[in-house]
């Protein structure tokens, strides 16, 4: 049963696809065949730490509790952190590897060159969420399955941006600062330190975490606007408080505080430039969780320089990790951390699971969750197209 979908999809898939241009594409769309599989998975090294937490799974050392499992069944499995450039531990295995599963924590950048020396490659699994680690046009094109944990790590994210949001109205870390450096200035945090309450605070996205984010803010007695593709079901809009702003750059200007919630993708990319950051209101507040490169870089530490962006706080950034250089380390009002709101333990018990569900319906033939795919059958899913 699960053979005949496999090769029915795989049919589907050859005559479907715009790059369906011979065996490659055919052989790629074909789910698991009998025999061992070389899997390779990619995630940040947890050194001293891992040994901390036994549900600590997300990290090299872990290696997202599916070790076992996958050698029993006869599999190999490969884990490692060294994923840049044409020495490290994953080029070595881009020629012969079938699956490779990344982290948008510390992501393996999967180019159109790596793609075309990955001979053997049919499924890129995201641990986590957002895949624009991946040339997913290139991945498309080459008939490969990109697909992620949807809804895995949603909740820790949304919790993460509200503890942002309240870090910045209160102006909290120059407070942390001075007590660290044996400081006292009450003046120098409370001349720029506000209630929440009453303040419009925007999201731009609202999908899983966008929703999340703005149940959240109810309780606070703020003015929830968001921004979306597609506007929210009249009844839990109204259960949210929030209005809809069908045109972003109406909505922008109106905000005290925005919040990013959208992926990254072709549209989406340097959205905030430095034209769009200009029509903001000065002294106002972002936070983005979201994907770094939805801002131009030296827009934003221009920004935060001359104050029009009063505080600007997230874990993404353009690459990661970030070199020591990046500016974003050094522009004032940031509360920048490393990327770590959906890498919660929680979060990682959630997409280490949904990751093995999906290893197993692979191997099986069987079809994923709907949600999770991000390229199939030669297809990208519709916000990425
Ligand atoms: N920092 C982290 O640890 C972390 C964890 C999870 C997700 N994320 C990021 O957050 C993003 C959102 O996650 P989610 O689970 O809410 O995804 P989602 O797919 O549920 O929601 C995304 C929303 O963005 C909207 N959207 C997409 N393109 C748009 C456009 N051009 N204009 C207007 N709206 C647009 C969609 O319609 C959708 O409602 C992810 O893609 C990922 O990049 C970050």
């Amino acid at each position: 049963m699960a053979m005949k979908r496999a090769v029915s999809s795989a049919v589907r898939a050859f005559a479907s696809s715009p790059a369906s241009s011979g065996s490659t594409t055919l052989a790629r769309h074909l789910h698991a065949s009998a025999g061992s599989k070389k899997i390779v998975g990619v995630f940040y090294k947890a050194n001293e730490y891992a040994s901390m937490n036994p549900n600590f799974v997300g990290c090299v050392e872990g290696a997202l509790g599916i070790r076992d499992w996958l050698e029993s069944l006869g599999h190999q499995y490969i884990v490692t952190d060294d994923k840049e450039g044409s020495n490290s531990e994953l080029e070595k295995h881009i020629p012969d590897l079938h699956v490779l599963i990344t982290t948008p924590f510390h992501p393996a950048y999967v180019t159109e060159e790596r793609i075309k020396k990955a001979k053997n490659l049919q499924l890129l699994l995201t641990a986590g969420i957002g895949s624009d680690h991946v040339d997913l046009k290139a991945a498309a094109a080459a008939g490969l399955t990109v697909a992620e944990v949807t809804g895995s790590n949603v909740v820790s994210v949304a919790e993460d941006e509200l503890m942002r949001i309240l870090i910045l109205v209160r102006n909290f870390v120059p407070g942390y600062r001075q007590v660290v450096n044996g400081d006292w200035n009450v003046a120098g945090i409370a001349y720029r330190a506000y209630d929440l309450e009453g303040k419009t605070v925007g999201t731009v996205g609202a999908g899983r975490i966008g929703k999340l984010l703005l149940q959240r803010l109810k309780p606070f007695n703020c003015n929830l606007l968001y921004h979306d593709r597609i506007k929210i079901d009249p009844k839990l809009e109204a259960e949210l408080g929030a209005k809809f702003e069908e045109d972003l750059d109406t909505m922008l200007p109106k905000c005290d505080v925005i919040v990013i919630n959208m992926p990254l993708t072709e549209k989406t990319k340097g959205l905030f430039d430095k034209d769009r950051i200009a029509k903001l209101k000065k002294g106002v507040l972002i936070v983005n969780n979201a994907r770094g490169a939805i801002m131009d870089t030296q827009a934003v530490v221009n920004a935060c320089n001359s104050g029009h962006i009063g505080g600007y706080s997230g874990d993404v950034w353009n690459p990661q990790p970030a070199p020591k250089d990046h500016p974003w380390r050094y522009m004032p009002n940031q509360a920048m951390t490393p990327h770590i709101s959906g890498t919660t333990i929680d979060a990682q018990l959630r997409y280490a699971a949904g990751v093995k569900d999906m290893l197993d319906k692979y191997f099986k033939g069987e079809e994923f969750p709907t949600q999770n795919y991000i390229v199939k059958e030669g297809k990208l899913a519709s916000q990425y197209q």
